[in-house]
């Protein structure tokens, strides 16, 4: 019997729909894509799940939950010379074997990888997250200042600013930026003819003319000194008082991140 012209490809589109739902599902999970290079590399020596197979040996015994994350993922990344268990290193991406690993966890029936426990990273590691996040977030502070080449140019970069000013020094600039205006970033103010005012950092300074840099950092914007009403110097910092604002903890946060660039 032949089957009608068309029904394959249906079929096929239904399998192709329920494998990517699936696959969306075990994503979601966040085991699935290594669940799934399990079954196909390791499961042949290992077994389904995890229990150990002639050509290898059990994942779930107590010598293999003895093994801290790293370890685990050594050995696979690795093998064990001399043994079956040969390098999966270029197999493999990281990331893969991250999830492969993660995914031997939960066969030993524990949550998956945790490398943040690592000792490694400082204990005040979520400081500095939590610092980094408000100043690229709420504090603004990323608008006007980068680190690691990332930011805006308004504001001095701060890479090794801690090195720089100290405690004393980071606390009054944060606390009163006017106070001692960093050398480069003083600003001018301008009254246009139309009472428009401009502030901003300048250079070119000469007798005809002065560049202002927007506020955006991007531009720098000539005007010549016939043509405004005014034109001063400002004694007061570009930068604004927003730390002052912050709560007690946040402003701990923000400075255990300044401290660790
Ligand atoms: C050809 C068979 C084979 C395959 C395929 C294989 N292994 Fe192995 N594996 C072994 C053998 C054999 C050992 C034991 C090595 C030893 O004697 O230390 C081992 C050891 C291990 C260990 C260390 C266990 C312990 O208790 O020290 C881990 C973890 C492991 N394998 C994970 C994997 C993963 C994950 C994969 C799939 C990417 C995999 N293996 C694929 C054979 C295999
Ligand atoms: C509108 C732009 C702007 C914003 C927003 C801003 N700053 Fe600034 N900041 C500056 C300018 C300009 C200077 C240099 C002038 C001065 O010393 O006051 C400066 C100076 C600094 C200094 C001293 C740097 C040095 O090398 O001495 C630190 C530290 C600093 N800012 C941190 C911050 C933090 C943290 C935030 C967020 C809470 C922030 N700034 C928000 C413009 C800004």
């Amino acid at each position: 019997m032949t089957r009608p012209k068309g029904i394959d490809s249906v079929l096929l589109r239904i399998i192709a729909t329920v494998s990517v739902s699936m696959l969306t599902m075990f994503a979601n999970a966040g085991v699935g894509e290594g669940q799934e290079l399990y079954d196909s590399y390791c499961q042949i020596c290992h077994g389904g799940l995890g229990e150990g197979q002639t050509m290898g040996k059990a994942l779930t015994d107590t010598v293999a939950n003895r093994l801290t994350d790293e370890e685990l993922i050594a050995v696979i990344t690795d093998g064990r010379e001399g043994t079956g268990m040969t390098a999966w290193r270029s197999s493999f991406t990281e990331t893969e074997i991250f999830d492969i690993a993660a995914y031997v966890r939960i066969l030993q029936g524990r949550d998956g990888i945790n490398l943040f426990d690592d000792k490694t990273v400082p204990s005040d590691g979520g400081e500095v997250l939590a610092g980094e996040q408000l100043f690229n977030g709420k504090a603004g502070c990323v608008t006007c200042h980068s680190y690691k080449d990332q930011g805006g140019n308004v504001g001095p970069e701060l890479d090794g600013v801690f090195g720089r000013l100290g405690d004393r020094g980071l606390n009054r600039a944060l606390l009163n930026p006017s106070a001692s205006i960093v050398v480069g970033y003083e600003a001018k103010e301008i009254v246009q003819e139309d009472g428009t005012l401009i502030r901003g950092r300048y250079r070119n300074d000469t007798d005809l003319a002065v560049q202002i840099q927007s506020k955006d950092g991007r531009r720098w914007v000539t005007y010549f000194k016939d043509r405004v009403q005014s034109l001063v110097d400002s004694n007061e910092s570009l930068m604004p008082d927003v730390y002052a604002t912050l709560g007690a903890a946040e402003q701990e946060q923000l400075m255990t991140f300044l401290k660790s660039l």
